[in-house]
């Protein structure tokens, strides 16, 4: 296992980042999960059964204070959804909304939901990768919502998996497992026609509840409340089989694209066919010599994973990275980060396998999977003593460099 840096900031006066959070390890019990251990919560309780946990992280600071929620969901690449049960009407509407756009906070019940905070703020980020006990692979992204007094988003069901842990005010949860899933169909929003709820909470700063999928389920605010989704995506069959034929189909043009030019693109043939009297019908012999190329398609375990690594580290349509303005020199760079240490940006994906590793949706130019690899993908960071043993080799700096240029990695800002 590689070695895991120290769960606090970095050394003082050498770099203003944060380093990143670690997450719990497997098998030391942590309150964050009601005193069981990573391994036994994910055995007993994942995609399995609801799990309160009081005080899951005692002494609560909302990553976001509700000034800074709102100026987020004033903001173009940040989705937000407007949630008002005014009269006893559903509304819903999308961001995002300009400050005077909100209803008052003296309102009752309303809710706003900010998606994707994480990408957004290193306190959230930090919050989600105490999360990490999951892999990134499942991992999706930290979800806050801001209610006032009532304010809720109906009883609905969710597909994944969710930490509803609670950062401000308190909010009354009710939960059931049952069958009938049917939603109303009157609505802009995901409501279910009956809830019947069969446990129930007030949840306050610190307490957690976890739900798998499926569980219907219904929050609502007793005063002014804050919570916090931690929320996990699970890609569904279909995407997947589309997503990696469409890989292969890329692969394929590639490989043609790197064929020698002498080599032509092979065309279908047919010098056997006969002269038809219904032109409009569909010959079985080019039935049969695509059912024939299709079968000579070929896919080991490596394409799969290199497929998953790529789909799966791909950030987010809305996410644009902050190149530095003036990027470091090659060899700058690699002096600051000798001292200073370097960290994956909070929005950086980084993903890796036997055989290969992947940022962001890129494969890997280097060949294997080396032990720095594995601690900056698992820690999201290299401190300024692992950084110093990797300066020998050039081809790994360069790649480092690269990434810095792009804004995935950062290194100290005294630079
Ligand atoms: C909320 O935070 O208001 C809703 C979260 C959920 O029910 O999934
Ligand atoms: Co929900």
């Amino acid at each position: 296992m590689p070695k895991r840096p120290q769960d606090h900031p970095a050394q003082a006066g050498s770099t203003r980042f944060t380093m990143p959070v670690l997450p719990p390890s497997p098998d030391t019990p942590t309150p964050l999960l009601g005193n069981l251990t990573p391994a036994q919560f994910m055995r007993r309780y994942w995609q399995k059964k609801p799990l309160l946990i009081r005080q899951a992280i005692p002494d609560i600071v909302a990553p976001l204070s509700r000034d800074e929620l709102f100026e987020l969901a004033d903001q173009d690449e940040v989705e937000s959804r407007l949630i008002t049960h005014f009269r006893n009407k559903w509304q819903m509407e999308h961001g995002p909304f300009a400050p005077d756009e909100l209803p008052s906070v003296k309102q009752r019940a309303w809710t706003l939901l900010v998606q994707g905070v994480d990408l957004h703020d290193d306190r959230a980020r930090a919050l989600l990768d105490r999360f990490r006990f999951v892999p990134d692979a499942r991992l999706d992204d930290l979800m806050i919502s801001y209610a006032t007094n009532g304010g809720g988003v109906g009883a609905h069901f969710d597909s994944y998996d969710v930490f509803l842990l609670q950062v401000h005010g308190k909010r009354r949860w009710r939960i059931g497992a049952q069958k009938d899933l049917s939603l109303r169909d009157d609505l802009p929003l995901k409501v279910l026609q009956h809830f019947e709820p069969e446990e129930e909470w007030v949840l306050e700063p610190g307490d957690m509840l976890y739900l798998p999928p499926h569980i219907a389920h219904d929050g609502i605010a007793e005063g002014e409340c804050m919570t916090c989704s931690i929320g996990f995506r699970a890609p569904s069959t279909g995407e997947l089989t589309s997503q990696f034929l469409y890989h292969l189909a890329e692969r394929g043009e590639r490989e043609a694209d790197e064929a020698p030019a002498d080599r032509a693109p092979q065309l279908y043939r047919d010098p056997q066919q006969p002269a038809v009297a219904h032109p409009g019908e569909l010959p079985q012999a080019l039935v049969d010599r695509l059912g024939a190329i299709l079968a000579g398609v070929k896919w080991n375990e490596h394409d799969i994973g290199a497929f998953l690594g790529t789909y799966l580290s791909e950030p987010k349509p809305t996410v644009v990275f902050d190149a530095p303005e003036k990027p470091l020199t090659e060899a700058r760079f690699n002096a600051v980060a000798s001292k200073s240490g370097i960290r994956l940006d909070r929005k950086a994906s980084m993903l890796y396998n036997r055989r290969f590793f992947f940022l962001n949706g890129e494969q890997s130019r280097i060949a294997g999977v080396k032990k720095w690899v594995v601690e900056l993908a698992d820690n999201r960071c290299l401190s300024a003593k692992r950084f110093v043993t990797l300066s020998d080799d050039s081809s790994v700096t360069a790649l480092l460099h690269e990434w810095y240029c792009a804004g995935w990695i950062q290194v100290g800002e005294f630079a």
